[in-house]
């Protein structure tokens, strides 16, 4: 496979070869067979489409993959790039509408939803139209589809949000832990709307007996993050980027821990193709449990040793007042689930991600790095 360039970025091209071995069962399973992903032009879509664009150069018996998005902030320039795939239709659709083309598809993956707190508080009932209708829509058509004996899978992109904020002696949180989460405040569009689709999934799985399960992501990062995203890598990055300071809008205690995509996009992979009916899966890190303020000091070093960045971390405060409100102050998974039911087993060290990431983002700016 080296040497094949099939994009025009070298970390890329590691990161698919790493995924599509680690999760080289699944797209065995996933071979001449029919995928729906909605929500295909964002970040995790991007390295999900890219995945089976990469294992297609050399499966006899490609993926044909259907990649629907509203494109809201236009179709990106990677997924124009691939229009004259023959096995990749792009199509532009509200989520929130019923779907229907026609095509017979085995597996579903409902990425669909603005992601991004600051965007997500921005558009609340859009938000919530996307993860409860939308998937709503899916699951009908999902289980029409569902003919008995035929491999198939839904699943159903959650978040670590539906924890809210756990008190301590629930942190690392399992998938047993409830949730301490507000159904008013500013981040309930989100955090509500993914425990209801939850709810819809497994009562799906349930009551008509259809492969739905439920991948719970703690905060991915890395290529194709967009730098004007507002969620905190790519925000410390575009700082980076422009030799200025790393403003911090907390005071920086706030913990996470962070799960670089190319580890995240094979869980999503294995809950897909393997994931149990009704069950939602941590997709994530244990460790390490970072805070802001760490992670801004050592995305700084890393960036002067990478490129000379000159920065220094200063402490701000939002023009937003609801900026931090109901903003959990740990974030931290248990991941025995995924790893002992799906021999998930992510890799790829903080530092080695965040090189990576800013690694990709000097060479889309057009830096050289040598
Ligand atoms: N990235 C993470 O760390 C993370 C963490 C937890 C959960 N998730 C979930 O994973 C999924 C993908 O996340 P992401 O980081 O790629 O998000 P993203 O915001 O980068 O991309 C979401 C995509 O969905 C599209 N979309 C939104 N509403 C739509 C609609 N009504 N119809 C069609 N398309 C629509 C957007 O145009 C965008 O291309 C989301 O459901 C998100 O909630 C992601």
């Amino acid at each position: 496979m080296g040497g094949v360039v099939i994009v025009n970025n070298p970390i890329l091209e590691t990161d698919l070869s790493y995924i599509t071995s680690e999760a080289a069962d699944e797209f065995r399973a996933l071979a001449g067979r029919r995928v729906l992903l909605t929500g295909g032009a964002g970040f995790l879509g991007y390295y999900f489409v890219q995945s089976i664009r990469y294992f297609n150069l050399t499966a006899d018996n490609p993926v044909r993959l259907t990649v629907l998005d509203n494109y809201i902030r236009g179709v990106p320039e990677w997924l124009a790039a691939l229009k004259s795939d023959s096995n990749i239709a792009i199509v532009r659709h509200d989520a929130t509408q019923p779907f229907d083309d026609g095509i017979d598809y085995d597996y579903i993956a409902h990425f669909a939803s603005i992601a991004s707190p600051t965007f997500y508080r921005q558009y609340p009932i859009e938000t919530i139209d996307a993860n409860v209708w939308g998937l709503r829509h899916l699951l009908d058509r999902f289980r029409a589809m569902c003919t008995d004996g035929k491999n198939a899978g839904l699943l159903f992109m959650s978040s670590s949000e539906i924890y809210g904020d756990p008190d301590a002696q629930n942190i690392p949180t399992s998938e047993e832990y409830r949730g301490l989460v507000s159904c008013t405040g500013p981040r309930a569009c989100y955090d509500e709307s993914k425990r209801f689709g939850e709810t819809l999934c497994v009562n799906f799985a349930r009551a008509y007996n259809v492969p739905v399960s439920i991948a719970r992501p703690f905060n991915n990062y890395g290529p194709g993050l967009r730098l004007d995203d507002r969620r905190v890598i790519p925000d410390f990055a575009s700082r980076i980027l422009k030799n200025e300071n790393i403003e911090l809008l907390s005071d920086g205690s706030p913990t996470r821990t962070f799960c670089y995509v190319a580890d995240a996009i094979v869980g999503y992979f294995k809950i897909l193709v393997r994931g149990r009916a009704g069950e939602a899966y941590n997709i994530g890190v244990e460790t390490p449990e970072i805070s802001m303020l760490d992670l801004a000091r050592n995305m700084a070093s890393i960036a002067k040793e990478m490129c000379g960045y000159q920065g220094d971390v200063l402490f701000q405060v939002s023009d937003d007042p609801d900026y931090l409100k109901d903003n959990p102050n740990r974030r931290c998974p248990v991941i025995e689930k995924a790893r002992r039911e799906l021999g998930y087993e992510p890799s790829i060290s903080i530092d080695e991600g965040l090189r990576r990431t800013l690694a990709w983002y000097l060479h889309q700016e057009g830096f050289n790095i040598g």
